[in-house]
């Protein structure tokens, strides 16, 4: 998928949000605006403003309002992203070092509270909707916080159940899939069945794009963050959990142990993907993920055709077969 066809595509609209997402950044703190100049500098596919002005244009409408959460819903994004790298403590993302590796958690952790409330304050600017536009993006910031809490719980148990995985992957990232699309419709004025079509459409996108990060985690080459991080994490996802589907329970959880043992034995993380990939985990993940990317593809059948709905349709296959 070309992005910078779609930019080219969204025009006017797109120039309109990177404005609006830019300006959000200025702070009176010069360490503020050098951090967030790196962050710019270095940002990534922005395929969260993309999809919400996708939507609202499928929906036939971009409201000034449509473009306030495309911006909001990159800097939401970013903010989640410079809080997951002290909880992860991660040192690269996107190819480059993390604000965390750079300047410290502290550092990070405030640059993540200026992009949140700068979300928020890009929501309260909207002249209509505001109050349920805010209540939305409120409720997955909520289910974010809880799917981090539930993912570390998890890293300590290892006890991860598919269901569980499900669970968590919907609350870390597919509640914000969803709640982008659902925001960007109620912006274009949309009716309720095509609101209901694309709220539906963000939640299987968002389910592809999770587990497509986690397949890549064993598979990927380079994404611009180590691979292998999800295991040495104590992270059990779905390759890992397909993996295990069918082996006798004494292996189970001899396999289980050695991810719990990962932080004493760094040697486990080998074990555990040749298990993993004598199992054909990735390739068995797959079949799950197609089933999301052709459930977000139906989803949309409720939308009249429009380039619009076109590109919507190649981002969904794009979730499947993208590589970084
Ligand atoms: C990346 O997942 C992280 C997320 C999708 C969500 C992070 C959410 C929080 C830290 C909640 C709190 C946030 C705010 C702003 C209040 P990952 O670690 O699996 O992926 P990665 O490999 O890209 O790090
Ligand atoms: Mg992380």
């Amino acid at each position: 998928m070309d992005f910078a066809q779609v930019q080219t595509f969204l025009a006017d609209d797109w120039i309109s949000v990177q404005d609006l997402f830019k300006g959000a950044l200025y702070s009176d703190a010069t360490l503020m605006n050098e951090t967030n100049t790196y962050l710019v500098s270095n940002e990534g596919k922005m395929l969260r403003p993309m999809l919400s002005l996708l939507v609202s244009k499928a929906c036939g409408n971009v409201t000034d309002e449509s473009k306030r959460v495309a911006a909001a819903s990159e800097l939401l994004h970013n903010a989640t992203l410079l809080h997951d790298d002290v909880l992860d403590q991660s040192s690269r993302r996107r190819g480059v070092p993390t604000v965390m590796s750079m300047l410290g958690s502290k550092a990070s952790v405030l640059a993540g509270d200026f992009w949140l409330v700068m979300a928020v304050d890009t929501i309260l600017g909207c002249r209509r909707y505001s109050k349920t536009l805010l209540g939305m993006f409120s409720h997955t910031v909520k289910d974010l916080v809880d799917g981090e809490m539930f993912q570390m719980e998890k890293a300590e148990s290892a006890d991860t159940t598919r269901m569980d995985y499900e669970d968590m992957i919907y609350l870390k990232t597919a509640t914000l899939f969803e709640t982008i699309c659902c925001a960007a419709a109620i912006t274009a004025g949309a009716p309720r069945k095509v609101e209901n079509a694309v709220r539906e459409y963000g939640r299987n996108l968002g389910m592809a794009f999770q587990i497509k990060d986690d397949i890549l985690d064993y598979d990927g080459a380079d994404l611009g963050k180590p691979v292998g991080t999800d295991l040495r994490e104590g992270k059990i996802t779905l390759p890992l959990l397909e993996a295990l589907d069918g082996v006798e329970p004494k292996r189970q959880a001899e396999v289980r142990r050695m991810v719990k043992e990962i932080p004493e034995k760094e040697g486990n993380v080998a074990k555990v993907e040749v298990f993993v990939k004598d199992r054909n985990g990735t390739a068995r993940a797959a079949v799950t993920l197609q089933d999301y990317v052709n459930r977000a593809k139906e989803s949309l059948e409720p939308l009249d055709w429009s380039p619009a709905k076109d590109w919507l349709l190649k981002l969904a296959d794009y979730c499947a077969y993208r590589t970084i």
